[in-house]
């Protein structure tokens, strides 16, 4: 097998080429051809070595696909160790992304170029990890201790500009890479500039206190998570101890991140995102439709958000509304948006500016007569929105996608309102859809190839993971919160306070608490859905009683200043209401319910086991392509904590029998109307597989 790895001399320079694609990463064989390298360069005539990679990256660090299995020498550390110890000059030219491992090669490097594209980063926390290959004790010596803190706790790469500033790289170049670093080695050669060791350098002290401060701000933010406050222990290591002992603690930390349930999540969670934007039965060169100018129907909520989107991504984007009026007030939305996104430092006026003209308004259909795709986003009414779509199917020129926002009607039975069902879709997009980052792809039974090939293209056009969900009641997300959403207010009503309930939910790593997400989503929004199913599919009517007569009350949440919880109008903190309560023991009497006390671990089983029992039904059914999928959903749409790695890995960690044990004891305390154990999950249990191993079985 040929190396990954060549090794040419070009004049006096020794040119040490990784191509590895697809992003470089330091598999065993490219580790052994730098070695190889470098020990091949200590012999011959070169004067100094250029590490530079071919294709689309610098090296973007280390095979992520070799974790868990047995390390093969040479390893990392050592391979950087040998780097940096080389007699001969060492330079590192770096472009596209450098990261984790790659950008701890070019730290062991004795100096560093890049183009001004090139982004630099160590997002090791974001596996669960910290940069094992001597980043947390070369990056604090070259930047100081409190960039490298930020850099590394982040996990952001920054681009060459700002990692120049930072003095993380030496000289940015123009031109092509190979030439102008070649260039620039022949200079250093004949300056003879002095060759600087990382590791030879001294650490700039940080004022007393100020790692301890670091540490609880850090703990506030990255709440249940180990890596970061490992990473600074690291930090502290660089500050206090020689540069051997730090590379020692380094490794002792990094090997107890590695063997964490929590980076064995975080790193289920990097593939799980990729995997899910390959759709099953897809082939890879289904043709795509082009994609300028996209129409969105109803300028609310969500239709002002889902426009901004296309904007953003440098399309056009027309907004249809009933009036003049719901338009100005979709583009208040629009502009209060765009000035957060200034404000929030997440992009300048000008670029505000720009985006905010590609957004234009309507009120006619025939503006639709030239988009490439029309998202209706409309109120949840599938009367409604077959009126919209047989509108849309007479204006829209043949090859339009017609796409709807709906969260629970049936996209078959919108579909059906066209001439045109196989160019029909659902993107499901989440609030506020300009900034959480899901989309559920709903196909539909006649929905095109090349229209569900088109849409996950450009959902990454515009920044979003798209998740491909069969068309049921609620679709992927939605389906499995109702059952948690019945099992957070069942609690509630047998005895739990909701911030009882929420806080055992946040203090285990969900973003925000259930109840506590009604309120921030409308209390009305679920009484509407409620209202508009037949009886019998509305669920346990014990479960809605509070909430129902909330909205009844006139308190839909934090809209209102009122929900679940009272909040202060001006910072929206929640606080418990009395009120409430007294309304909670009322419906609860009323039910003949005795409350009792709930520990939260009961609360927390009741309401994750509610969430995997029917995450198993979807995948039973087909809805959703793979365990993973379901995972990407609960953790880019629904806050679920990343660290645990989606409610199907979750369920896989804590083992399949354990759930179907609680499930079990929960039918028998409550009842098999929510409690009856998913058959797939019974199946898996007897025959002792995860459902990792059965999504692979299946060709996942
Ligand atoms: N190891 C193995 N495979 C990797 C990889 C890695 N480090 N990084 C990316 N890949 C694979 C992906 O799984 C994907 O495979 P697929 O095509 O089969 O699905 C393929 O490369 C392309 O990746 P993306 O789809 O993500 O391509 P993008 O162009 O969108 O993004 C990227 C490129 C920014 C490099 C992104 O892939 C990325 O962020 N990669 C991870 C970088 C990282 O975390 N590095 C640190 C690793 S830990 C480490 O270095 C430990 C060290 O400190 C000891
Ligand atoms: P909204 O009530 O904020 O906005 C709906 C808009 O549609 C209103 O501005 C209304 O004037 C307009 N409209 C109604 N009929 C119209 C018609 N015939 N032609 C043009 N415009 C019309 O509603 P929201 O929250 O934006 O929801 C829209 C859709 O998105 C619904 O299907 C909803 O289920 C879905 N959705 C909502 C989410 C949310 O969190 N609010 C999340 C994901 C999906």
């Amino acid at each position: 097998m040929t190396s990954p790895v060549s090794y040419e001399l070009v004049d006096e320079i020794g040119v040490i080429t990784v191509d590895n694609p697809p992003v470089n990463a330091l598999s065993h064989a490219v580790r052994q051809g730098i070695h190889d390298a470098i020990a091949a360069a200590q012999e011959d005539a070169s004067k100094a070595v250029l590490i530079v990679c071919e294709g689309r990256t610098f090296i973007a660090g280390a095979d992520i696909t070799e974790f868990g299995k047995p390390p093969k020498e040479p390893h990392l550390p050592d391979l950087c160790n040998t780097i940096e110890a080389s007699s001969k000059r060492v330079v590192a030219a770096l472009h596209g992304t450098a990261l984790g491992g790659g950008l701890e090669v070019a730290l062991s490097c004795h100096d560093r170029c890049a183009v001004p594209g090139a982004k630099l980063g160590l997002p090791e926390v974001k596996l669960g990890l910290l940069p094992g290959a001597g980043g947390t004790q070369r990056l604090p010596r070259l930047i100081g201790a409190s960039a490298a803190l930020d850099l590394m706790t982040s996990g952001n790469p920054v681009d060459a500009g700002q990692a120049a500033k930072l003095g993380l790289v030496d000289h940015v170049v123009d031109g092509e890479l190979r030439d102008a670093a070649l260039a620039w080695c022949r200079e250093l050669i004949a300056k003879d500039a002095e060759r600087r060791r990382t590791s030879e350098l001294t650490v700039e002290d940080v004022p007393a206190g100020a790692l301890e401060e670091y540490r609880k701000a850090l703990a506030r933010r990255t709440r249940g998570q180990i890596a970061p406050q490992k990473i600074v222990d690291c930090v502290e290591a660089a500050l206090t101890r020689p540069f051997a002992e730090g590379l020692q603690i380094e490794r002792e930390k990094f090997l107890e991140c590695m063997q964490s349930p929590q980076s064995a999540a975080l790193r289920h969670m990097f593939f799980a995102e990729r995997e899910a934007a390959k759709v099953r039965g897809l082939a890879s060169d289904t043709p795509l439709r082009e994609m300028n100018k996209v129409g969105v129907i109803g300028a609310g909520t969500m239709g002002s958000g889902i426009a901004m989107n296309f904007a953003n991504a440098g399309m056009q984007a027309v907004l249809l509304e009933v009036d003049d009026e719901a338009l100005g007030r979709g583009f208040g939305i629009i502009d209060r948006n765009y000035q957060g996104g200034v404000k929030r430092g997440k992009m300048s006026e000008e670029q505000a500016l720009a985006c905010r003209g590609r957004i234009s308004g309507t009120t006619d259909y025939e503006s639709f007569s030239d988009v490439d795709l029309v998202i209706e986003a409309v109120f949840e009414n599938l009367e409604l929105k077959q009126e919209v779509f047989a509108k849309l199917d007479a204006v829209c020129r043949q090859g339009t996608i017609l796409a709807t926002n709906t969260s629970y009607q049936d996209v078959d039975r919108i579909a059906a309102a066209t001439k045109r069902p196989q160019d029909v879709i659902g993107l499901h997009f989440f609030s506020p859809a300009h900034i959480m980052k899901l989309l559920e792809v709903v196909r539909a039974e006649k929905t095109a190839d090349d229209v569900l090939a088109t849409c996950m293209a450009l959902a990454k056009k515009i920044r979003k993971t798209p998740v491909v969900s069969g068309v049921c009641y609620g679709f992927i997300g939605n389906r499995m919160l109702g059952h948690y959403a019945r099992e957070a207010q069942l609690c509630v009503i047998e005895g739990a306070t909701p911030e009882q309930v929420d806080t055992a939910l946040e203090e285990w790593g969900m973003a925000m608490g259930p109840l506590a997400v009604f309120d921030l989503a409308g209390l009305d929004v679920g009484y509407k859905a409620r209202q508009g199913l037949p009886e019998a599919e509305r669920g346990d009517p014990r479960a809605f009683r509070v909430a129902d007569a909330l909205v009844e009350m006139g308190r839909l949440g934090q809209k209102t200043g009122a929900g679940f919880y009272r909040y202060d109008p001006k910072i929206r903190q929640r606080s418990s209401d009395p009120e409430v309560q007294t309304l909670i023991e009322r419906e609860a009497a009323l039910l003949g319910v005795e409350q009792r006390e709930i520990d939260s671990e009961e609360i927390v089983d009741r309401l994750m086991f509610a969430l995997v029992n029917e995450g198993i039904n979807i995948l039973d059914e087909g809805i959703a392509q793979r365990p993973g999928d379901i995972d990407v959903v609960y953790v880019y749409g629904y806050g679920f904590p990343a660290w645990r790695g989606g409610p199907m890995h979750y369920a896989d960690a804590v083992g399949l029998a354990h759930v179907l044990q609680r499930i079990r004891e929960f039918e028998q305390r409550f009842g098999p109307e929510n409690w009856t154990p998913a058959p797939l999950l019974e199946k898996l249990v007897e025959s002792g597989i995860t459902l990792a191993e059965w999504a692979k079985s299946k060709g996942n």
